[in-house]
C-alpha cells in the first residue's frame, strides 16, 4: 500500500443553510461535521449510516464536487481545495465516482461505446484506435459482451447499466473509486454480482475504494475498514471484525441490530 493516502480529509465540515430558517436565525444543517478520513490504493473503506447522515455529502467532498465549509482536503499529500487547472485534471483522472442510479448517471442518448470513449476524449488520451481498444478492454473487465458497445443504456438491464457506469469510472485508470450506494437501485438478484465485480476489480487493479451504503451487511461484505456515520460525524471506525464483534458505540449496536440485509450472503 502506498504510504501517502490518495485523499485525506482533515476536520472537514459541510454546513448548509436550510430553507426553513429565518434571516436572523438561519437553520443550519451540519451535513458533515468534523470528519477525518483517508483512502489509499489497495484498501476498501466502507461508510455506513442511515439516510440523511451525510454520506453523499462526504462522497461529494471526496470527489471534489463539494467544497467544504471548513477543514482540509489533501490530494497525494497536497492541499487540494483550491485546485489549479493542472491539479483539477490530475484529480479528475485519479478519483472516479459510481452513483446509485445508473439510469440517471448515464446519458440515454449516447451509445455505450461513446459513453466509455467520452472520458478519454475529454482528457485527450490516445487516438481513435487506442480508444476503441480501451473500450473493448473495459467491457471485458466489467463482464459485458462486446456487442454492448453498439447499444444505448436503456437497451441493457439495470445490472448491466451499473457495469457500464463502473467501466466508465475505470476508463482513466483511477487510483480510487468512490461508490455511493452502487447497488441500492438494483434488483436484489443482481446486487451480489455487482458487489463481487467491484470487489474483484479493486483487487485486480489495486484500487482504493470508498464504498458507501446504508446497509451494514453490504458494507461488511466488501470493506477492509468501516466508518460508521451518524449526524455528520464518524462515530466509530475499525476493521470489519472490530466494528462487528466489538461495537463500542450505541448507534453502531443499533445499526447491527436493525433489520436483516436484503442481500442474503
Ligand atoms: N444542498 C443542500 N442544501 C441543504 N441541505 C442539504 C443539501 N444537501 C444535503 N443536505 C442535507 O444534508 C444532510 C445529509 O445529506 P446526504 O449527504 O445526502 O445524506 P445521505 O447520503 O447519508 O443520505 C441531510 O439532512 C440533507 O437533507
Ligand atoms: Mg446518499
Amino acid at each position: 500500500m502506498n504510504a501517502t493516502p490518495v485523499i485525506e480529509l482533515k476536520d472537514v465540515k459541510v454546513y448548509h443553510h436550510a430553507r426553513t430558517g429565518g434571516l436572523f436565525r438561519p437553520n443550519i444543517v451540519k451535513a458533515v461535521d468534523g470528519v477525518d478520513f483517508s483512502i489509499s490504493r489497495g484498501e476498501t473503506v466502507g461508510i455506513v449510516g442511515e439516510s440523511g447522515c451525510g454520506k453523499s455529502t462526504l462522497a461529494s467532498v471526496l470527489v471534489g464536487l463539494q467544497p467544504p465549509t471548513s477543514g482540509q482536503v489533501l490530494f497525494h499529500g497536497k492541499p487540494a481545495i483550491k485546485r489549479n487547472a493542472g491539479m483539477r485534471k490530475q484529480f479528475g483522472r485519479s478519483v472516479s465516482v459510481v452513483f446509485q442510479d445508473p439510469a440517471t448517471a448515464l446519458n440515454p442518448r449516447m451509445t455505450i461505446q461513446d459513453i466509455l470513449t467520452d472520458p478519454l476524449q475529454i482528457h485527450g488520451i490516445g487516438n481513435a484506435t487506442t480508444r476503441a481498444a480501451k473500450v473493448k478492454e473495459l467491457l471485458a473487465l466489467v463482464g459485458l459482451p462486446q456487442s454492448a458497445a453498439e447499444v444505448t443504456p436503456s437497451q441493457v438491464s439495470g445490472g448491466q447499466r451499473q457495469r457500464v457506469a463502473i467501466a466508465r469510472a475505470l476508463a482513466l485508470d483511477p487510483d480510487i473509486i468512490v461508490a455511493d450506494e452502487p447497488t441500492s437501485a438494483l434488483d436484489v438478484s443482481v446486487r451480489a454480482q455487482v458487489l463481487n465485480l467491484l470487489s474483484d476489480l479493486k483487487t485486480q487493479l489495486n484500487l482504493g475504494m470508498v464504498f458507501i451504503s446504508h446497509d451494514i451487511q453490504t458494507v461488511r461484505y466488501v470493506s477492509d475498514r468501516i466508518c460508521v456515520m451518524y449526524f455528520g460525524k464518524i462515530v466509530e471506525q475499525g476493521t470489519a471484525a472490530q466494528v462487528f464483534d466489538n461495537p463500542s458505540n450505541d448507534y453502531t449496536k443499533k445499526l447491527l441490530g436493525a433489520a436483516p440485509s436484503l442481500l442474503h450472503i
